[in-house]
């Protein structure tokens, strides 16, 4: 961060799948007037294209053809409802949040290929400060040099229940257990692999977000930004 310049403050938010990390990325971008990326929506919205293209999400060539075709986009967080990510000029919110994308985008996050292109992004987007980004490395590997560093947890149970209520809120089916079964799932994979695994960044301060409101959390981070901002 430049001294003295809130503006081009550096924030890094990871956790695991239902930790809270979007919305509350999103709040604290918005309330510091910051751009915000969720780079969680870029792995998603790479599958959610390989999915409707056919490709297999293990196929790292195939992955990388897509990419290069590819346009994300992030529009300015001005508002907590606004659009997490354009592609292609198209608005698929919507469209990465369901269960097929969710179910494949673990596999398509292992692909080292993909993962050096978009980190490559994620970086080019971060370039001149003044932004939020939230993931699983972005501490660790995408921003090491962060100002401020979170790292989001929850108990399964808790992170499970918020996605049931979210896809209840949307009319999709989906059952607590199953939800549970497949977010260890994501978690196992995503704690495991070899490339970036998600990992609290040693300098991190820990947040466990159970029984918490995202309100209290982004005052929380709010306080640590400022207490940054002032050093
Ligand atoms: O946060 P999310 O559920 O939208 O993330 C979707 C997937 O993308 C998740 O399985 C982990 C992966 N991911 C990643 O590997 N690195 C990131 N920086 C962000 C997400």
């Amino acid at each position: 961060m430049r001294k003295n310049n809130p503006n081009s403050l550096v924030v890094a938010i990871d956790g695991p799948a239902g930790a809270g990390k979007s919305t509350i990325a999103k709040m604290v971008a918005a309330k510091l007037g910051l751009k915000y990326i969720d780079t969680g929506a870029m792995y998603r919205a790479l599958t959610l294209k390989a999915l409707t293209t056919g490709i297999d999400c293990d196929d790292a060539a195939g992955l990388m053809e897509l990419l290069a075709q590819s346009k994300f986009e992030f529009p300015v967080a001005n508002n907590v409802g606004s659009p997490a990510i354009l592609l292609d000029g198209r608005d698929v919110s919507a469209l990465i949040r369901l269960p097929e994308v969710s179910q494949k985008v673990s596999r398509v996050a292992l692909v080292p290929e993909v993962r050096r292109e978009l980190v490559r992004i994620q970086r080019e987007q971060a370039a001149g400060g003044g932004i939020v980004m939230d993931g699983r490395d972005i501490g660790t590997v995408v921003l090491p040099e962060a100002d401020v560093k979170i790292f989001l947890t929850a108990s399964l149970e808790e992170r499970a229940r918020r996605r049931y209520i979210e896809l209840q809120r949307k009319g999709l089916p989906a059952t607590l257990e199953q939800i549970k079964k497949e977010i260890a799932e994501r978690d196992k994979l995503d704690q495991e692999r070899k490339d970036s695994p998600l990992q609290a960044a040693s300098d991190a301060i820990c947040i466990d977000t159970t029984g918490f409101s995202p309100e209290e959390i982004v005052t929380q981070i709010i306080h640590l930004c400022a207490e940054r901002g002032e050093r």
